[in-house]
């Protein structure tokens, strides 16, 4: 499966070229304006014309295929003390990990980890695939390992995590699977993403968190190659699966 060149779903045509290097937002009203720019073959005068859902469209300008910029996914294995978040007045954020040459991609995390949480977090600049990965209707799994201190795992647990937990709140949670690899140190995955999720769930069961890592999200797990704080870009093949497991499939195609 190729990739394409996408833009955001329903971006405005003058957005989508001046984002990707056809010139200021003026520049490229003025293009659209003297018929130069055609989307699946017909010539479009309004600059303001939404495009259509799904980043499909066929893009040209003065009859050349237009190079529409391309939606990236970077994978960080998210260090410790770092919040997921763009900017923060007093703390370090993700952001400042996203290699330098990327700062400007428009990349947000997909979902949140907290400041101590360590492990896989994906950062994309498609709205719709973050939406999807962090929304529970569409069942991403969220493997998270955790280490415990209090209650040690015990044989009917993995019941209780499976008929869905009720928190302290009273917060209904789905079932999860819990699969203990040692008294107080377990494999968790979850598809939905709660406010501080597994560390609520373990604190309804007795056991408080003291260590907590993401291993994988969906159909991808962290690379092992990535030191803490090091990043890197899903290759097609990976973007792909990513895409699969949102149900967004028909938006690759060759
Ligand atoms: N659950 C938590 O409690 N914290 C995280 O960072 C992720 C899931």
């Amino acid at each position: 499966m190729g990739v394409k060149w996408w833009y955001d779903s329903r971006m405005r045509l003058d957005k989508a070229l001046s984002d990707s290097g056809y010139g200021t937002r003026t520049d490229v009203k003025a293009l659209v304006r003297a018929g130069r720019v055609r989307v699946d073959g017909a010539v479009v005068r309004d600059p303001s014309l939404r495009l259509p859902d799904g980043g499909t469209a066929r893009i040209e300008v003065d009859g050349a295929p237009a190079q529409v910029q391309r939606h990236l996914h970077l994978m960080m294995h998210k260090p410790a003390g770092y919040l997921t978040a763009l900017e923060d007045a007093r703390r370090h954020t993700v952001a400042e990990l996203v290699p330098a040459h990327l700062a400007t991609r428009g990349l947000s995390p997909v979902g949140r980890l907290d400041a101590d949480t360590t492990g896989l977090l994906l950062l994309t600049n498609d709205g719709l695939l973050a939406h999807r990965l962090a929304n529970p209707k569409w069942h991403v799994d969220k493997v998270y390992h955790v280490w415990t201190e209090g209650a040690p795992f015990a044989p009917d647990d993995a019941a209780r995590f499976g008929e869905g937990l009720v928190l302290g709140d009273g917060t209904e949670c789905q079932p999860a699977e819990l699969a203990p690899i040692g008294p107080n140190e377990a494999l968790l995955t979850i598809r939905e993403g709660k406010y501080h999720q597994v560390k609520r769930m373990m604190l309804a069961t007795g056991r408080a968190v003291v260590r907590l890592h993401r291993e994988a999200m969906g159909p991808l797990s962290l690379d092992p190659a990535l030191a803490p704080g090091a990043s890197r870009l899903l290759d097609e093949e990976e973007a792909d699966r990513l895409y699969r497991a949102a149900s967004l499939e028909d938006l690759r195609s060759d």
